[in-house]
């Protein structure tokens, strides 16, 4: 009676512990997943290796492909035997595998032969008190299976990418992310032809970019941003033909923009922010028919926007050209990019009227023209400076003014002074009605627009302003679904 009752509660307490388990009753312990016991063995030296000493595997998890699964293991069976194919490592959940603060390497992690992926993430994290290089060796160990290598947020991983890492010929994501790696990008890794992603942003990365880099004919994403790195571009990047995203913003990269970012037909992101390049945009960057968003700020870039044929990007969501020293005309081809949102022209050197139909983009909700020399009168409507606040960025162009008299004063263009003529009868006219009473500004707009001077009027506006932007999105969302 007392034996059965305290057994029920170890079987209650069990089916606690292991809910994934289905409890039909007592589970048979013997029989657990095998394993060959190096497999095991390697298993938990490697983790201990990662999280400290007091870990201690056999005791915790007996059977870590069976019923004691740790966070961050996946096991698969080979051969009616199971082995480890993933091991993360850092805290990605509650119960993840956290790093000790003397965190290592140990040899044992290069016997897991089955790993198809290995992750790492905030793990080495003392890059003073204990900073830890990737071991040099033994890589080409997990060769025949690894397929996912990632290194995410490891400020303490620190030294060179090892040269060996060229062997893992199987590989098809490679991240190191937010580490403090250095030295040249490895040119051994332009061996890895399968690879998909390739991500080195955000290291000490310093030095050209490896020409061969270009036959990784299978790349979608490439983001090497956030390093040291300079030189040109290499001409052979014409050869990454399946690529969707090119992120190389915030390195001292120069030179021109190669013809060649032509073929990459795919791209739907061409970031290259805050560099160095220069010689002007080239023609060929129009025939990069499905990006959606070009960056290109923050360039000594030069030229000007006339020798773009814009229609040609009809796909462009986002396109940043401010501070590249453009000058000329904007031309009223871009308002031909009906998706646009975001369409920056800041501090540059652009002349010239401003074309009334860039109000009429359906989706644009940021336009930034500030900082440049734009003359003459804008001539948008005054809903659309209601609708876009200070994200219609006119302000500094000396020689730009908006046509007082028409406007609400509520809702005129942010930093821009009136036109000349009309400042003159504005005042005029404010002079005559300061006499009669004590109006505010908004006031003044709405008895000179005929509204009468009621709070309910003010709410019926914002009212209106915001069913009108409604609209607009939705017609914005129609014609880009079309
Ligand atoms: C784990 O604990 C067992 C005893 O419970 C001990 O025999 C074994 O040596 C320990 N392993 C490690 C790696 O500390
Ligand atoms: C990578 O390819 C180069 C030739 O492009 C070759 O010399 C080198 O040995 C290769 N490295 C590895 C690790 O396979
Ligand atoms: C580009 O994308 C299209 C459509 O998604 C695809 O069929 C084509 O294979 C891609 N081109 C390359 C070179 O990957
Ligand atoms: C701006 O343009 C005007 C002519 O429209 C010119 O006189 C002036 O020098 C220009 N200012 C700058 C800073 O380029």
């Amino acid at each position: 009676m007392k034996s059965s009752y305290i057994n029920s509660h170890v079987i209650l307490a069990l089916c606690i512990m292991y809910l994934g388990v289905w409890c039909f009753g007592e589970p048979d312990y013997n029989d657990v997943a095998p394993m060959e016991e190096v497999e095991k063995t390697a298993l938990y030296s490697a983790i201990q290796g990662f999280v400290g000493h007091w870990w201690n595997g056999s005791d915790l998890y007996p059977d870590p492909c069976g019923w004691t699964p740790i966070q961050g293991v996946s096991c698969d069976l080979f051969d009616g035997l199971w082995y480890v194919t993933a091991l993360s490592i850092g805290p990605i959940q509650d119960n993840s595998l956290d790093c000790a603060p003397n965190v290592e390497f140990r040899p044992q992690l290069f016997e897991l032969k089955h790993l198809k992926s290995l992750n790492f993430f905030k793990c080495f994290v003392s890059p003073h008190k204990h900073p830890v290089t990737i071991p040099g060796k033994n890589w080409e160990k997990l060769a025949g299976n690894l397929e996912t290598l990632e290194f995410r947020s490891n400020a303490g991983l620190i030294g060179k990418v090892p040269t060996s890492f060229g062997s893992l010929i199987r590989l098809q994501s490679l991240v190191l992310l937010e580490n403090g790696l250095v030295g040249e990008l490895p040119t051994n890794v332009g061996n890895l032809t399968k690879l998909k992603r390739l991500v080195l942003a955000a290291n000490w990365f310093y030095g050209r970019i490896p020409d061969n880099f270009g036959g990784l004919n299978e790349l979608l994403i490439l983001d090497l941003s956030r390093n040291l790195l300079s030189g040109s571009l290499p001409l052979t990047f014409g050869g990454l033909t399946s690529l969707l995203k090119l992120d190389l913003s915030n390195n001292q990269l120069e030179g021109n923009l190669p013809t060649v970012m032509g073929y990459l037909k795919n791209l739907t992101l061409l970031d290259l922010r805050k560099n160095r390049f220069s010689g002007g945009l080239t023609k060929s960057l129009q025939e990069m028919y499905s990006l959606e968003e070009m960056a290109l700020s923050d360039n000594p870039i030069g030229g000007d926007l006339q020798g773009l044929e814009w229609h040609s990007l009809q796909n462009l969501v986002v396109l940043d050209l401010s501070n590249m020293g453009l000058a000329g005309e904007i031309p009223e081809s871009i308002t031909e990019l009906k998706r646009l949102r975001f369409l920056g022209l800041s501090g540059n050197k652009l002349t010239g009227n401003l074309s009334p139909k860039l109000a009429t983009l359906p989706c644009v909700s940021a336009l930034y023209l500030n900082g440049n020399n734009l003359t003459g009168e804008l001539k948008f409507s005054e809903w659309f400076y209601g609708k876009m606040g200070r994200r219609f960025g006119a302000w500094n162009n000396p020689n730009l003014c908006y046509p007082a008299g028409l406007m609400p004063t509520g809702h005129a263009p942010y930093g821009v002074k009136p036109c000349q003529q009309e400042v003159t009868s504005l005042e005029a006219n404010t002079n005559s009605k300061l006499g009669e009473g004590n109006f505010d500004q908004n006031s003044h707009f709405m008895v000179s627009s005929g509204f009468s001077i009621n709070i309910i009027d003010g709410f019926r506006w914002v009212f209106l302003v915001q069913v009108f932007m409604m609209i607009q999105l939705f017609n914005c969302f129609l014609e880009s679904n079309l």
